[in-house]
């Protein structure tokens, strides 16, 4: 590591909403990049030896060979997901990742469930269909969406937001039914269940591409998770099945998603995140069984204050030299 006596503590590449800003700024020295930052910008800024701690969003993208040159003790990530940084090159340098784990869990689970139900009950053709002037009076055929209660809600993960996502499902009456790490298996202990004992079911990951009238995916985005919702999964499901993804873009394959909603071989799809973020795939912003929202899940005021206190934490210590409360890669 590079010499940070002079060096100011925080690089924040993005504004943190309150109270973050004011807690760096009442522990230290920062510098605000302004409206995030080019990759040539981070690597630059990295390696200059300039800062300690970089405050960062999930766009900001630290690769290896950005984190091989980083002259920085630490990187605290304004979000619960890191897969924008290469964690193994950055444990290889010494730089400690935080993130903000266990905030967002209801917020998330709150936008996968108005997903499922907005695509089901046909509410942005609705909306666009009263302010279009078209409502003329109640009619016995008019926007006929799908029912959820009595259906079967797949979970493709059983982490904190999936088990959310379940309890608010039961409460529609659905019957739910997860695989806890797909594309394979792991055992689920009875503890782990905890509340969800004889209530869901865990089923193969086959299984549940099969059965679900709803899939929702809930896993993290790595190697054996990208793509994991494939052309061959998706023409695995049922024709009237309604995909959610509120986890991460990659971990479908929009382009084979497209092309299964364009032809039919499933009904319809809710998102929240995308393959190329902000971009979207060729046809998707077309197609009228879909959803589409911009990376909202965690966006409550109160959800994002939370967060951006504890990003705010986190790189107050690695800045002290100590282990922050929400360590990455302790
Ligand atoms: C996260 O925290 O990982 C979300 O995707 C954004 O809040």
């Amino acid at each position: 590591m590079g010499d940070l006596v002079t060096a100011t503590d925080f690089l924040v590449t993005t504004p943190l909403p309150d109270p973050g800003m004011s807690l760096l700024e009442a522990a230290g020295t920062v510098t605000v990049a302004g409206n995030g930052m080019s990759h040539a910008e981070l690597a630059e800024a990295c390696a200059s030896g300039n800062y300690k701690v970089v405050v960062a969003q999930l766009r900001d993208e630290f690769d290896a060979s950005l984190l091989d040159r980083a002259k920085i003790a630490g990187i605290s990530n304004f979000a619960v997901g890191y897969n924008n940084i290469d964690i193994t090159a950055a444990t290889a340098n010494s730089i400690i990742v935080g993130n903000t784990p266990g905030v967002l869990t209801d917020a998330t689970a709150d936008i996968a469930i108005l997903l499922m139900l907005a695509v089901a009950r046909r509410c942005v053709e609705a909306d666009a269909f009263v302010r279009a002037g078209k409502f003329h009076g109640w009619e016995p055929e008019l926007l006929l969406g799908h029912d959820v209660s009595g259906k079967t809600l797949g979970l493709a993960g059983f982490g904190r937001i999936a088990r959310a996502t379940a309890r608010r499902a039961l409460a529609f009456g659905m019957t739910v039914v997860f695989c806890p790490r797909p594309p394979g298996d792991r055992e689920v202990s009875d503890e782990e269940l905890g509340e969800f004992a004889g209530k869901v079911g865990h089923i193969s990951w086959p299984e549940l591409i099969a059965t679900s009238d709803y899939l929702s995916v809930h896993v993290p985005l790595n190697d054996q998770t990208r793509h994991l919702v494939d052309a061959d999964v998706l023409n695995a499901m049922k024709p009237s099945a309604i995909l959610i993804n509120t986890a991460r873009g990659p971990i479908v394959d929009e382009r084979a998603l497209v092309a299964a909603l364009q032809g039919g071989t499933i009904a319809g799809a809710g998102l929240d995140v995308y393959e190329d973020e902000p971009r979207l795939a060729p046809g998707l912003a077309e197609l009228p069984n879909t959803v589409l929202l911009p990376h909202v899940g965690s966006a409550t005021v109160p959800v994002r204050a939370e967060m951006a206190r504890r990003c705010a934490e986190n790189a107050i210590m690695m800045v002290r030299g100590e282990m922050p409360p929400y360590p990455v890669n302790p």
